[in-house]
């Protein structure tokens, strides 16, 4: 069995992450995740933020790795020599833009394959930006999310820190 790569943005870990990466990790030797250092969009979290946040959520699971990575995925995986790509598909809406990058990223990198796992359906609604709209507002996420990442959305939302 395979080592495979769990990338995303992660801004903030949500359950359903943790959903998948728990699967990947259960059917896989090993999973990356991988964090993406330079989302399109101005990040609630910094990197190592998501990063520790990852790890406080992540830390039942033994054969996990979390890192980093700048530019395209398809060169993180080939210099880590990843060829496979686990990801987690919501609902119809996620399939699309998730089947395009797949097949970009097979183009980019023949070879590179990329399997999805079906959210559960108690987390397939969830997403970091609704959950971070959510927080913004004072409504409570808890339960939505790991318990790190609920103390940390209500820590940066007391603060006043939040974009
Ligand atoms: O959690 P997200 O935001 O859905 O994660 C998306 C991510 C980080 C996996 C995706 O945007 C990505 O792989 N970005 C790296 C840049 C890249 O390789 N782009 C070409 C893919 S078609």
């Amino acid at each position: 069995m395979a080592k495979v790569l769990c990338p995303g943005s992660f801004d903030p870990p949500t359950n359903g992450h943790v959903d998948v990466i728990e699967r990947a990790s259960r059917l896989f030797d090993g999973v990356v995740v991988a964090i993406i250092a330079n989302p399109t969009k101005q990040p609630l979290f910094s990197l190592d933020e998501r990063k520790g946040l990852l790890q406080g959520s992540l830390s039942h699971l033994s054969n996990i790795e979390i890192e980093s990575f700048a530019g395209l995925l398809v060169d993180f995986a080939r210099e880590r020599d990843l060829s496979v790509v686990v990801k987690g598909l919501r609902a119809v809406s996620d399939f699309e833009y998730e089947l395009q990058m797949a097949q970009m990223n097979a183009a980019l990198s023949p070879g590179l394959d990329t399997l999805f796992v079906t959210a559960k359906p108690s987390w397939a609604f969830l997403s970091s930006s609704l959950v971070k709209q959510v927080a913004r507002y004072g409504g409570n996420v808890q339960g939505l999310v790991p318990p790190p990442v609920h103390a940390a959305l209500v820590e940066r939302h007391r603060e006043g820190q939040g974009p």
